[in-house]
């Protein structure tokens, strides 16, 4: 099946209607594309879920912190459309940063604390953004059903208290982070990486991973688990770990003693891609 790609909000919202008068569920899988299996994974549970799949495909510029980024971020529309007709997905929505913002928008979403720490305080007002465009989004599809990865830990969190929050009426799927064999998570950045510096990004996993067994073999104190995780990052001219937390999963506040589940997350910089990835971690029983 090849998608209806769609570019206006008058146009996606009047197809969204005729789906739904068909009695048809809506479900939405909002990316900004150069997709990779982890989106096919959300598409695929998208479909199985609901009658009618929409999926944006939208670099928005209202989330990067550095114009270099934002140039260099993939797009790669004709493949993205052609991998979500081969998963069922009926309507993409394509919209141009004019569509969505025809004039710089005033308002935005304010994340609070959910985005004091990690990413948020690496990337000002980037979860404003997110946040920002997600509510947009929300408002121009009016999903039953709204999917993300959990590899964007932080992300996550913040939609489902913006859902909590407005009493929006989404229920918010989050999706397991898929991998590479080695253990890299895939993300849309990864193909960004110089084939002479791949082997370095699984670097990041490995540190998650060590952390969680840090935390598995009982380590409570943060300062503990980073050293056990920082280990695992190579000694490299253009490797840095930029941050690497424990923090409560859901508030997204870093813990002073580990005592029941945390998100272990971190952002690693490989060259000039950075990378960001998470695990749960559960100490033992005592
Ligand atoms: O995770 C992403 O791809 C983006 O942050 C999202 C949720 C599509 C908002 O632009």
């Amino acid at each position: 099946m090849i998608p209806d790609v769609v570019t206006t909000i008058a146009e996606l919202r009047a197809r969204v209607l005729g789906a739904r008068h068909s009695g048809a569920s809506i479900g939405l899988v909002p990316t900004m594309g150069a997709l990779h299996e982890g989106h096919a994974s959300l598409a695929t549970r998208a479909r199985a879920d609901n009658g009618c799949v929409v999926a944006s495909i939208f670099v928005n510029p209202l989330q990067f912190d550095r114009q270099d980024d934002l140039d260099a971020y993939p797009r790669t529309l004709d493949a993205d459309v052609a991998a979500l007709g081969n998963l069922g997905v009926e309507l993409v929505f394509a919209p141009s940063p004019s569509e969505m913002y025809p004039v710089p928008p005033e308002l935005g979403i304010d994340v609070g604390r959910l985005g004091d720490h990690l990413c948020g305080r690496h990337r000002p007002g980037h979860f404003r953004g997110v946040a920002t465009v997600v509510m947009k989004l929300f408002q121009i599809v009016q999903p039953d059903r709204a999917y993300f990865g959990e590899k964007d830990a932080q992300q996550l969190a913040i939609i489902r208290r913006l859902v909590a929050d407005f009493n929006l009426p989404v229920e918010v799927v989050g999706m397991p982070t898929l991998r590479e064999a080695d253990g890299l998570a895939l993300s849309s950045r990864n193909r960004r990486l110089r084939p002479e510096e791949r082997h370095l990004a699984v670097a990041l996993s490995r540190a998650l991973t060590e952390g969680r067994l840090a935390i598995e073999a009982g380590a409570t104190d943060p300062a503990t688990v980073r050293l056990a995780a920082a280990q695992a990052i190579p000694t490299a001219p253009r490797v840095r770990l930029e941050y690497f937390e424990s923090v409560d999963p859901e508030t997204m506040q870093p813990v002073d003693r580990i005592s029941g589940t945390v998100t272990l997350a971190g952002a690693l910089w490989v060259g000039d891609v950075r990378l960001i990835d998470n695990v749960r971690a559960t100490p033992p029983l005592r």
